[in-house]
């Protein structure tokens, strides 16, 4: 299963756009020359699955609009709140294209994409992962997990929100994926926008989980300010934040990268 990324809105100040193009012809080849670290990453997700049913962040419990019933006593294992493998496979294959100096991503949960990301900067050659995760009982086993892939990583036992100050890189590829509701993902939003990088994009998971998510992410693929926004499958989406580069530069740039990227083996 691959993940197909449809793009929405791209101005000629995007610098992305010819990025994102490239990958249905570059997922298979980097898929596989990737397959050991990958197996490696789901052999940690396996060992994380026989630990069962965990007790989910309590603010679970009182978040309005919800897209699901949570309950009483919500538990979950790690099947249930992970990326799909489709996905991660993406975003190694984006960090490894990007090269970030720091990738930002919130929650953590029990890790899974985490380490996704460790194994596309590893690729890269460096940068360091920023993790956020507030649920106590979940945030040992991401340690574990993160360290069965290496790399540089700042993994915090709080909320995003209220550790802004552990981020000492500015970030060039952000993934929002905690509490998927508008009230939450507006906020982060501009948080974000206030430790990202010109020219970094953020990725919004469950953008189809409710009615509060598919309105929130119609408002922010409506923002004009962005220069690219994009739908990666059904649950993704994607926006680039303007960069200082004048439109002109990128566009010859972008012409450069396709003729390069037609002649490379
Ligand atoms: C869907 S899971 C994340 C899955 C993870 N990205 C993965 O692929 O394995 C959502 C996680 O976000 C955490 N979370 C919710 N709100 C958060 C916030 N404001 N800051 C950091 N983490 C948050 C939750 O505790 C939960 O573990």
């Amino acid at each position: 299963m691959s993940v197909v990324i449809k793009p929405l809105r791209v101005t000629d100040k995007s610098r992305m756009a010819e990025v994102f193009e490239r990958y249905p012809e570059e997922q298979d080849r980097f898929d596989t020359e990737n397959v050991a670290v990958f197996d490696k990453i789901e052999t940690a997700v396996y060992r994380t699955m026989n630990k069962g049913k965990l007790p989910l962040w309590s603010a679970y419990k009182r978040v309005r609009n919800y897209g699901v019933k949570v309950g009483q006593n919500p538990k979950r294992d790690v099947e249930e709140v992970r990326t799909q493998p489709d996905y991660c496979r993406f975003y190694a294959w984006l960090a490894a294209q990007t090269k970030p100096e720091a990738v930002l991503e919130f929650g953590s949960g029990f890790g899974v994409s985490g380490m996704y990301w460790l194994a596309g900067m590893k690729y890269a050659g460096g940068g360091t992962l920023f993790s956020f995760e507030p649920n106590r009982l979940w945030t040992p086993i991401v340690r574990d997990n993160f360290a069965s892939v290496g790399g540089s990583y700042d993994l915090t036992e709080g909320t995003f929100e209220g550790n802004l100050e552990r981020i000492t890189t500015s970030v060039e590829i952000a993934l929002i994926d905690g509490i998927h509701t508008r009230y939450f993902v507006r906020q982060q939003l501009a948080l974000i926008e206030g430790v990202a990088a010109k020219g970094a994009i953020v990725l919004i998971d469950g953008i189809n989980f409710s009615d509060s998510m598919k309105k929130c992410w119609g408002e922010i693929q409506a923002r004009e300010d962005f220069v690219g926004v994009w739908e990666v499958g059904a649950r993704v989406g994607v926006v680039e934040l303007p960069s200082s580069e004048v439109g002109i530069g990128a566009a010859v740039a972008r012409f450069f990268a396709r003729i390069l990227g037609r002649n490379k083996a």
